[in-house]
């Protein structure tokens, strides 16, 4: 980048494309270092990488003196430790690496939150990447990427070109932490049997036999929680030193929707005779021997008494898309027990 037009049209684009001045710019594949040079001219605080020894030779002299860190390593795996950055940049080196996709998911995750990836690459007869390709690979990480085509800015090149040259900017949308539905199931115990209630007009699972159960509401643990649900559906009055925890169980619904379950025991006595205090969410209950639940369950209930039954204490239950809400008895099995620590 000997020639001054060139440099300049280059800074004007690389001031729009990186953040605000001073910001941590990691420029990967970094050559001779020129970008580094203006990033570093622009007041960031740079860091240059590159595989070849000789170019991190010629990078660290040219930017001698501007503060910036050049080091040799693979862009495709930056050896940064644990360095966070606000901007990684990579001119013409992306379409090089054996698995971009994979590349582009490590330097997302080299970023700090709101960072952003400014990728300038280019494609002539079969050698590089269309802007369209890297869109694509970039859609797993972010929707928000723009593309500025440069083939049309000669002072960038040094003279007119026709083949695809862009700039891609991409911001990528933060991983969005998982959150899961907590509900709580009650087994009341009399002996050797369970009672269950089958569900009506609720819209999940009707007509099928389920524990006394709901959703841990905000503010509630989910003893509270088993209590409430344990007084709202069977009228039972206890305190949450009744309660026995008898399994915890990750389920998925058909859906993909995911819950956990805990499933407390109870004495039948504890809390009073149970009676059914939602008639019209319930049409019948039922006391069941554990070795002999019903068939017309909720299989996710029925999972989970069948795995209290065998005495397991963690388990999950992952339904598959497609399977129904009910119980089959011929059909495949989802329930896994987790081994438990210290227990062989
Ligand atoms: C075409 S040059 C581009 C240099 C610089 N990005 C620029 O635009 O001025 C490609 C550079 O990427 C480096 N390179 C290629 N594959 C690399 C990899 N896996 N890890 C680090 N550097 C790599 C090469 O050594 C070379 O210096």
């Amino acid at each position: 980048m000997g020639d001054p037009d060139v440099r300049e049209a280059w800074a004007a684009r690389l001031a729009a494309w990186l953040p605000a001045a001073p910001a941590d710019v990691l420029d990967l594949g970094c050559g001779t270092g020129s970008l580094s040079l203006l990033a570093a001219l622009s007041g960031h605080r740079v860091t240059a990488v590159d595989r070849s020894l000789p170019m991190v030779e010629l990078a660290r002299a040219k930017l001698a003196g501007t503060g910036a860190r050049t080091v040799a390593g693979d862009a495709s795996r930056p050896p940064v430790a644990a360095r966070r950055f606000d901007a990684v940049l990579v001119r013409h080196v992306l379409w090089t690496l054996p698995d971009p996709a994979a590349a582009l998911r490590r330097w997302c995750a080299l970023l700090r939150p709101g960072g952003r990836l400014v990728l300038v690459e280019g494609f002539r007869d079969g050698i590089g990447i269309p802007a369209a390709e890297l869109t694509e690979l970039l859609a797993p990480l972010t929707e928000r990427v723009h593309t500025e085509r440069l083939s049309g800015d000669a002072r960038l090149w040094g003279g007119p070109v026709s083949d695809e040259r862009y700039a891609t900017v991409a911001v990528p949308t933060p991983a969005r932490r998982h959150t899961e539905v907590v509900d709580v199931h009650l087994f009341v115990r009399r002996g050797d049997e369970v009672l269950l209630a089958r569900r009506a007009n609720t819209g999940y699972g009707d007509g099928l036999f389920n524990s006394p159960s709901g959703h841990v509401e905000e503010g509630e643990d989910v003893r509270e929680a088993m209590v409430r649900e344990a007084a709202e559906e069977v009228g039972l009055a206890l305190t949450p030193e009744d309660l026995r925890i008898a399994l915890v169980m990750q389920h998925r619904a058909p859906s993909g929707a995911t819950r956990v379950g805990w499933f407390f025991e109870v004495e039948h006595g504890a809390g009073g005779e149970p009676v059914n205090t939602e008639p019209h969410k319930c049409s019948e209950l039922a006391w069941f021997p554990l070795d002999a639940l019903p068939d017309d369950m909720v299989a996710y209930c029925r999972a989970g008494a069948k795995a209290y039954a065998a005495g397991e204490r963690f388990v999950l239950h992952l339904h598959e898309p497609g399977d129904p809400v009910a119980y089959v008895p011929d059909g495949p099995a989802r329930a896994v027990a987790l081994a438990v620590a210290g227990e062989r």
